[in-house]
């Protein structure tokens, strides 16, 4: 029986979404993942000194399929669900989940989402950061500096024994007080034992309101802001691709957490 049973029995009662006690991750599993974690983090580092203008985003690919297996872990996009590379890249007005290409060359100005989730010994981990390709527009860097505060404000609202509508109300807020629009019907998840595990976690949900955050519980931040409105479309050419329907800009990073008796951990940026 979990040591918050109680707590956790005597919040349901009262209307409260709790975890299933399943979501709960163990000390050693915490332990397992935090290293999972670790290499994940290590892999965007690794884009992050070579990521430069001229390179396709097929080189991006390759760079986060050599190091991650060099260093012993399995890149988790690859093949799940039929995706077909190893990291997600998204250009511009993608969404999320682009597929990198030969044929798509980074050029300066433009602003790209590399997306990175990482298999170690069995453990999963999952972030993702912007990168500005050489010089950029005041427009196109001010998004990227605003999603960036998005996560921060998120992650300072994150508190145990809070709501996950805690992180959404605060990134909802300072997005729209900024003109740009949260998309609505994509968002977080819980992660560690898989890849996406319980709650989703959306980006504009009230304070106070979803899932109860006790300690144990692992997730993502990971809020995609756009410039223009929060619509989007599916390539229907290859079923992932997600660009803005107004062809706007869009700007994502993407958080892993774990919720402590203290605090919130960051385990993966
Ligand atoms: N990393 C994405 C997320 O944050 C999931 C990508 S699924 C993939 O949830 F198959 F496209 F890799
Ligand atoms: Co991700």
């Amino acid at each position: 029986m979990s040591k918050y049973e109680l707590r956790l029995l005597a919040l349901a009662a009262r209307g409260h979404i709790v975890p299933d006690r399943s979501l709960l991750k163990t000390p050693a599993q915490i332990r397992a993942i935090k290293k999972s974690a670790a290499l994940n983090t290590a892999v965007l580092d690794h884009v992050a000194s070579h990521i430069r203008h001229g390179m396709c985003t097929e080189e991006i690919d390759r760079l986060v399929y050599d190091f991650t297996t060099e260093h012993g872990g399995v890149p988790a996009p690859l093949n799940y669900n039929g995706f077909p590379k190893s990291v997600c890249t998204s250009v511009n007005d993608v969404i999320c989940h682009g597929i990198p290409s030969e044929h798509e060359i980074l050029q300066d100005g433009d602003i790209v989402n590399v997306d990175v989730s990482t298999i170690l010994n069995g453990y999963f981990s999952d972030a993702s950061r912007m990168f500005m390709i050489g010089g950029v527009s005041p427009r196109a860097a001010k998004l990227v500096r605003v999603t960036q505060e998005c996560v921060d404000r998120g992650l300072r609202a994150a508190k145990p024994w809070g709501h996950l509508g805690d992180i959404a109300h605060a990134i909802n807020t300072h997005a729209k007080k900024n003109g740009y629009s949260v998309v609505e019907d994509i968002g977080g998840h819980g992660i560690g034992l898989e890849f996406h595990e319980e709650p989703f976690v959306s980006y504009v949900t009230p304070k106070g309101s979803e899932m109860v955050l006790v300690p144990g519980m692992m997730f993502t931040i990971e809020p995609m802001v756009n410039e223009g409105g929060p619509d989007f479309f599916v390539d229907e050419d290859n079923n992932w691709t997600v660009y803005t329907e107004d062809g706007g800009l869009s700007a994502q990073v993407e958080y892993m957490v774990l919720v402590t008796e203290t605090g919130i951990e960051v385990l993966s940026r």
